[in-house]
């Protein structure tokens, strides 16, 4: 019903993603924004806003922030209060913002991860605690998990832990089980948990529902920052729209304090996008995750075991996370950017030999890409 086949974004001049490779026969599959256009919902409801003509320092409505709390009822069975939101204009920013309110000990985060999970708290003048993710081959890809017993001996009191919920690069979502053990965890070393649930919608398994950190009970809410977008899922993040959920008073004060002057309101069009997809996006979403489980299927198919890569299956994101060390190749993402394919270098992740690839494109720029990798590394 929807158009998931349009190669969107490569036809507009100000695309980040497409201007990197400008004039270049390298088709683009790293920064993870998507090339589909985004759901109809959302550009008329844009189309109307920008026809009123007026472009003044935005607030969220009444009717934007009802149609969001009504989404992660419907969605995630959690109840938010209006008064726990914080608008921001990115999560980079929340999580930047996380690092400098969350007190001055350590920082923890599992890698391989987002870059700016490893940069937030460096800017922030934090000791950065790096805890490698536990990987498991199996006979398709690996498996990721926390390493409980390793986070338990280097919490420190007080310290920060931040959370891919779902996990980048990995595409892990966390089970009940595995949060409720970093619950304990946190319970037992008194830890701010910043949650970056910015992918959550993005769940490809039929079925799946998202389960946010903070929703498990009320005493981790209470430790808890999330940070949420319409962004990802949407595919709007030029609008500059996500927001925190921080229940706790004073937790959210620190947070708000630290804002002051430096980080500017949000995007008015965001707001309005960002109802739109609450209120009318689901629809599409579901398409959306069934061309997503589709593309995702074919890039393990066409490259997991091929010339000794491994690709991850990812339960979640449009991100593929490959292993290429068993490739023999010096510089991956050199490698297959020659090849006409550009990638995301692990090394930016804490993963030298690793690429990530965005599957979030129509099939066709997919399958190229796909024939492209494969000829690189038949010429091996
Ligand atoms: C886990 C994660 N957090 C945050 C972001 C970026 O968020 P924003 O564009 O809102 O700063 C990304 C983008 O790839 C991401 O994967």
């Amino acid at each position: 019903m929807y158009d998931f086949t349009t190669p969107a974004a490569q036809h507009v001049a100000d695309s980040y993603k497409w201007r990197k490779y400008a004039g270049r026969d390298i088709l683009p599959l790293w920064v993870a924004d998507m090339d589909f256009l985004s759901p109809p919902a959302i550009t008329k409801a844009l189309a109307e806003r920008v026809a009123q003509g007026i472009f003044t320092y935005g607030e969220p409505t009444e009717t934007a922030l009802a149609a969001l709390i009504a989404a992660a009822r419907r969605d995630y069975g959690w109840a938010i209060e209006p008064a726990w939101l914080v608008p921001l204009p990115g999560l980079v920013t929340g999580l930047n913002v996380a690092c400098r309110a969350s007190g001055s000990g350590d920082v923890i985060t599992a890698t391989p991860i987002y870059p700016p999970f490893m940069s937030a708290p460096q800017f922030s003048g934090r000791k950065l605690v790096k805890l490698p993710l536990r990987e498991t081959r199996l006979a398709t890809g690996s498996h990721w998990e926390w390493d409980f017993d390793a986070l338990d001996a280097a919490a420190t009191q007080g310290a920060t832990l931040m959370l891919c919920h779902p996990h980048n690069p990995v595409g892990r979502q966390w089970t009940l089980a595995e949060l409720n053990r970093l619950g304990e965890i946190a319970e037992k070393h008194d830890l701010t948990v910043v949650s970056d649930e910015i992918h959550c919608d993005l769940l490809l398994e039929p079925g799946a529902r998202h389960t946010p950190f903070a929703s498990l009970s009320p005493a981790l809410a209470a430790r808890t920052i999330t940070l949420m977008a319409p962004s990802k899922t949407y595919n709007v993040p030029g609008l500059g729209c996500a927001f925190a959920v921080i229940p706790n008073a004073e937790r959210r004060h620190a947070f708000q304090k630290t804002m002051r002057g430096i980080i500017p309101h949000v995007n008015l069009l965001g707001y309005v996008a960002l109802e739109a997809a609450c209120r009318d996006g689901a629809a599409w979403r579901t398409e959306l995750l069934s061309v997503l489980r589709s593309n995702r299927d074919e890039v393990v198919r066409a490259l997991d075991g091929h010339q000794g890569l491994r690709v991850t299956v990812p339960q979640a994101t449009f991100l593929a996370w490959i292993d290429c060390r068993g490739a023999g190749l010096q510089h991956p993402q050199h490698f297959f950017e020659q090849a006409g394919v550009g990638l995301s270098d692990g090394a930016d992740f804490d993963a030298p030999g690793f690429v990530r690839l965005n599957f979030g494109c129509p099939r066709a720029t997919l399958d190229s890409a796909l024939a492209r990798m494969r000829t690189a590394l038949a010429t091996l």
